[in-house]
């Protein structure tokens, strides 16, 4: 097997962080069997492909469980008041897990209508010829929409991969005074590679450009400080390492850029019709529909959300904070070294470089064809594919065991 160095991040990056928040507790006493007995899927699958999209939890389902029965049966036994706190607390626990303020969290129903909000807030500049940069280990998604950017005559700029891996310098050639927008995937889904985000950012900024970070591979499984890191904009959905399910996820806007280098586009809130018969005495204060200006990142959400996604979510919030971010992280990282460890003499090559770090591990495989098919009759899940289409991409969480490696490694020494 080729083995690439471990490779540290530059400091300011993820590898520099001693996040003070709640998530960053070192350990915490939660049991391994306490954690798995959470996941009723692995009791048919060694589930290796949290990558992928984690299974649903009992917690989470009895978050759910709690707002189907508030809308089927009205409040009762404190679903109301179990709603209620869901709405105060998940921005707040999430903006206290990536280094942000609540009201620097906004709904999004995905990962890449955070990245569109970055780039429709830039749509002037990019008219007037500025540019947009990234880099090929960013989301197939996300490369998509940006090819789809350059067809209709924006100039976008992806930075291609050397070794599944791409040096910020390389990134920071490409930004210029007419540079826009920076837009990468803070840990690649593809390799786990992850950004020197803080560099970039600091050379994007003198450039005048804004950084926008898609953090789904990261948040809740890699230590995240938006403002340390200097991420103006960032945005994950909730079905991957937060534990929750599709549709509600989280954008996360600098205050400082709301409603300024981002502009409003929608105007979310209350038009009080301000006259009779709607209203006996005028506010002469206001016009004749009564505009308050949204002064949070929830200005970039146009109406009602998925509440009972954001009730999945809180609890997935819920449960990393019982762990600590730096326990998840290490145990994702073991874990990746293990088998490691136990494919030292196969024919493997090992195409992630932070592996001291990022919880994703893939590696290209010679005889991929036939490990597919044993994967496939195994009971394991991986990620499997990849554009390369001889990759196996292994991403363990905090519900996997060091059992489920040896049983992985058996299938791949087979
Ligand atoms: C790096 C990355 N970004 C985004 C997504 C998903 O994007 P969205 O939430 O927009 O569906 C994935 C899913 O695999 C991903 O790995």
């Amino acid at each position: 097997m080729k083995r690439r160095e471990f490779i540290s991040t530059s400091v300011g990056g993820i590898a520099a962080l001693k996040s003070s928040f709640s998530f960053s507790a070192e350990s915490t006493s939660r049991q391994p069997k306490d954690i798995r007995d959470q996941f009723p899927r692995l009791e048919n699958e060694v589930f290796l492909n949290a990558a992928g999209g984690t299974p649903l939890g009992r917690f989470a389902e009895a978050g759910m469980q709690k707002y189907l029965t508030l809308i089927r049966e009205g409040p009762q036994a404190g679903t109301r008041d179990y709603f209620d706190t869901v709405l105060d607390e998940v921005k707040e626990k999430f903006s206290s897990l990536i280094g942000a303020q609540a009201d620097e969290i906004g709904f999004v129903e995905c990962t890449k209508r955070g990245e569109q909000i970055a780039i429709d807030g830039v749509g002037e500049k990019l008219d007037r010829g500025g540019n947009i940069v990234s880099n090929d280990l960013h989301f197939s998604g996300s490369l998509h929409n940006l090819e789809g950017q350059r067809r209709a005559d924006r100039d976008v700029r992806i930075v291609k991969s050397e070794d599944f891996a791409v040096s910020a310098q390389r990134i920071v050639d490409q930004i210029d005074s007419n540079t826009a927008l920076v837009t990468l995937s803070l840990v690649s889904n593809i390799s786990g590679h992850i950004e020197s985000i803080a560099e970039i950012a600091r050379f994007a900024h003198e450039h005048g450009a804004l950084v926008f970070a898609d953090i789904i591979q990261a948040a809740g499984v890699v230590p995240i400080d938006v403002r340390n890191m200097g991420i103006d904009i960032a945005a994950c959905s909730s079905y991957k390492w937060l534990f929750g399910i599709h549709g509600a996820g989280f954008l996360y806007v600098a205050k400082e850029h709301q409603g300024t280098s981002l502009p409003d586009a929608l105007y979310p809130g209350r038009g009080i019709r301000n006259y009779p018969p709607f209203r006996i005495e005028t506010d002469t204060e206001q016009s004749d529909i009564a505009f308050r200006a949204p002064s949070s990142a929830s200005r970039y959400q146009p109406g009602h959300i998925n509440y009972l996604g954001y009730c999945a979510a809180y609890e997935g919030l819920k449960f990393i904070e019982s762990l600590g971010v730096a326990r998840i992280q290490n145990h994702s990282v073991k874990l990746n070294r293990q088998l490691l460890d136990l494919l030292s003499n196969s024919d493997f090559e090992i195409m992630s470089t932070h592996l001291e770090q990022s919880p994703i591990l893939t590696l290209a495989a010679n005889n991929f064809d036939t490990l597919r098919d044993r994967l496939g009759n195994s009971g394991i899940n991986v990620g499997i594919g990849g554009d390369k289409w001889n990759q196996i991409r292994i991403s363990p969480a905090i519900y996997n065991s060091e059992n489920d490696i040896d049983r992985l490694a058996e299938i791949l020494m087979d």
